[in-house]
């Protein structure tokens, strides 16, 4: 390898180092471990597009409220375990105008991040019956996820969507839950890594299928109205963040802080459960619980002995957010449509210098520009290419960790890359094209 932009040698040495055989495997945490030890020991500076990082300042609504909390002494109090009520009855008020579903704030509980509410999730929802004992994942997909069911022992299936878009949905849905083993099935939308966004056609199969065939939809929206194809802050009007939550009621959507409203730091978000399924009576639930109310057993059987609660001051932020946002005077969205302005940009970099985009289709419409993207490089496969940028100062995550069948594929997020980069990504992008255009039949 001649002429690459970063010290090849101190990159060899730092990857073998670094004792991971095969970086397509490797985590999100693994990568970012490498790259800050190739960029202290070279001194250059990488485009990180490893890790979903929000890159933005946090809303200064939270920040402001969570301080006034800090000041009038909550950090001495243990929250509820289901959460304060203003913040319970914002969430239900936001899920009203951004969502156009109704919930009672009894549904709407504080995690410890999206993460932690997908966690108590696959714990609750595979415990409701007997016989329903595993997740189904529509792929691709946050790789954590998995790590948390490999970490509970539990069992899951997956699928990668992408082969089945439209209305061919509907069969290859059916065919997995019609062995009756699927307690619930788990998508995110828009989706990390694609960025394909569901259409209200797929939604609605997904909920039809769920009530068939009694399944939980644990819809995580940790980018939710970030599709930027339409403007979703419109409190109260339509168009309202896609969801299967207006088809079913039997549904959990997980509304991350993190992206929507740069609060990664704080680690809150929300679990919105349906009202059916939050008073839903399982017996079997007694194998674990003291309750058969899966609500019951959410809140004071599984939230309760993984943390206890969420954090009291980011409880209070996140509720000033949702009201700021619910009553008109937060327009959330425009401040993070920069993700979009700069994917835009970025995927025109690496298609003009021989990359192509791997998801590259929503049905039938081009992928939106989002918090990610997908590409690969012709002759190349998801490790050649991802160990290869590594020495054109240029870091990602390969697709095989997130479920994809596309092993040819790697994952850029746009968050952490600043506009001040760009020419460097150029020139990085050229010098690589240069030296593998030859592999390019
Ligand atoms: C699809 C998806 N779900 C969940 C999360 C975790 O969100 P949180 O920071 O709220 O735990 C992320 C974060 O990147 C994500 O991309």
């Amino acid at each position: 390898m001649k002429g690459t932009p970063i010290n090849y040698g101190v990159v060899k040495r730092k990857i073998e180092e670094s004792r991971l055989t095969e970086i397509s495997k490797a985590s999100i945490r693994e990568i970012k471990k490498l790259i800050d030890e190739i960029e202290k020991a070279t001194g250059e500076k990488y485009i990180r597009m490893e890790m979903g990082i929000p890159g933005l300042p946090p809303s200064k609504i939270g920040v402001d409220a969570e301080i006034e909390a800090l000041k009038k002494g909550v950090a001495s109090i243990y929250p509820d375990i289901q959460g304060i009520p203003e913040l319970k009855k914002e969430a239900a008020r936001f899920v009203k105008l951004f969502l156009n579903v109704d919930v009672d704030p009894e549904g709407c509980i504080p995690s410890v991040g999206s993460m932690q509410g997908g966690f108590a999730a696959f714990i609750a929802t595979s415990r409701m019956y007997k016989e329903k004992d595993t997740t189904l994942f529509l792929d691709p997909g946050f790789p954590v996820h998995k790590q948390q069911v490999k970490l509970l022992g539990q069992k899951w299936e997956k699928f990668d969507v992408y082969d089945f878009r439209g209305e061919k949905l509907r069969d290859q849905l059916e065919s997995v839950l019609q062995k009756g083993n699927i307690a619930a099935m788990l998508y995110s939308n828009p989706n990390n890594p694609s960025w394909i966004c569901f259409t209200e056609d797929e939604l609605k199969i997904i909920a039809e299928l769920a009530d068939k065939y009694n399944v939980v939809v644990l819809e995580d929206l940790a980018y939710v109205a970030m599709d930027f194809r339409k403007d979703l802050y419109t409190p109260g009007k339509p168009p309202y963040q896609a969801t299967a939550a207006r088809y079913t009621d039997n549904f959990i959507l997980f509304i991350s802080s993190s992206k929507a409203f740069s609060y990664a730091g704080q680690r809150i978000g929300m679990m919105i459960i349906s009202d059916k399924l939050f008073n839903k009576k399982c017996p079997d639930l007694k194998r674990s619980y003291n309750s058969d109310i899966f609500g019951n057993a959410m809140i004071f059987g599984t939230l309760y002995p993984l943390s206890a609660g969420v954090t009291h001051s980011a409880q209070h932020a996140l509720a000033a957010m949702y009201k700021a946002a619910n009553e008109g005077n937060f327009n959330f969205v425009e401040e993070v449509k920069e993700y979009g302005e700069k994917a835009k940009i970025m995927k025109k970099m690496f298609t003009n210098n021989g990359f192509y985009i791997v998801y590259d289709k929503d049905v039938d419409q081009p992928i939106a520009d989002g918090f990610y993207f997908t590409f690969a490089y012709p002759g190349l496969s998801g490790e050649e290419l991802i160990r290869e940028l590594i020495f054109y100062g240029i870091s990602a995550i390969s697709l095989e960790i997130t479920g994809s069948e596309r092993t040819d594929g790697i994952r850029a997020c746009v968050s952490l890359v600043q506009r001040s980069q760009f020419p460097d990504l150029e020139y990085r992008l050229k010098k690589f094209h240069e030296n593998h255009a030859a592999k390019i039949t």
